[in-house]
């Protein structure tokens, strides 16, 4: 079934969770860098800070199947945002994580950050292939890459092609 996309709220916050919680160890590792305990992963989602972050979902069935977080913050003079994702199991490989990642880049541009940031580990292959999408600057080193996705500043009445993939994304 087609999944639908949304901008989330502080209301779907308990849906986010859900979804979280659901990842296994080994995609708690991929995602927040350790294999987080539940509790760790509660209070990580409770800090979400959805009046400056940009956060992103798929539903499917009325369960939100994939989440991009992307906090905002200042760097020196500049906005830039760290995008963090996952797609539950059952759903990868449909294209939800590129949707996801490219309709935040769009806010992200809209909203006139410069820059954004994906921090994966070189391991994770759909990460590789998800950012290697948006830019070609991907730094590695050992077990980490650092992704810079540099965005066009906004132009009124442009269109939206800056930040998509170059590829289709049908879900
Ligand atoms: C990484 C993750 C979000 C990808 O979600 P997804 O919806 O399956 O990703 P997509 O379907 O958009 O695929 C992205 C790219 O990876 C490729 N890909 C997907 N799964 C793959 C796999 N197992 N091996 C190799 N490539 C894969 C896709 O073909 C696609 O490449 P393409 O555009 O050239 O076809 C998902 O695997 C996940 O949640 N992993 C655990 C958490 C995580 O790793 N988060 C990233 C930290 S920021």
């Amino acid at each position: 079934m087609a999944c639908e996309f949304a901008a989330l709220t502080t209301h779907d916050r308990p849906a986010i969770l859900r979804h979280l919680l659901r990842l296994g160890t080994d995609d708690r590792v991929l995602r927040f860098g350790t294999a987080a305990p539940d509790e760790a992963v509660v209070n990580y989602c409770g800090r979400w800070n959805f009046a400056r972050d940009i956060v992103e979902g798929a539903w499917d069935e009325g369960r939100i199947v994939g989440v991009v977080h992307l906090p905002v913050y200042d760097s020196h003079d500049d906005l830039v945002g760290e995008l963090g994702v996952s797609v539950e199991a059952e759903s990868r490989q449909r294209h939800i994580a590129t949707r996801l990642a490219a309709r935040t880049l769009e806010r992200a541009r809209k909203r006139g950050l410069v820059r954004v940031y994906i921090h994966f580990l070189t391991r994770n292959r759909p990460m590789m292939r998800l950012a290697g999408r948006f830019t070609t600057d991907i730094a590695l080193d050992h077990d980490e890459a650092q992704a810079t996705i540099r965005l066009p500043a906004p132009v009124p009445q442009a269109g939206v092609a800056a930040a998509r993939p170059a590829g289709p994304a049908a879900c």
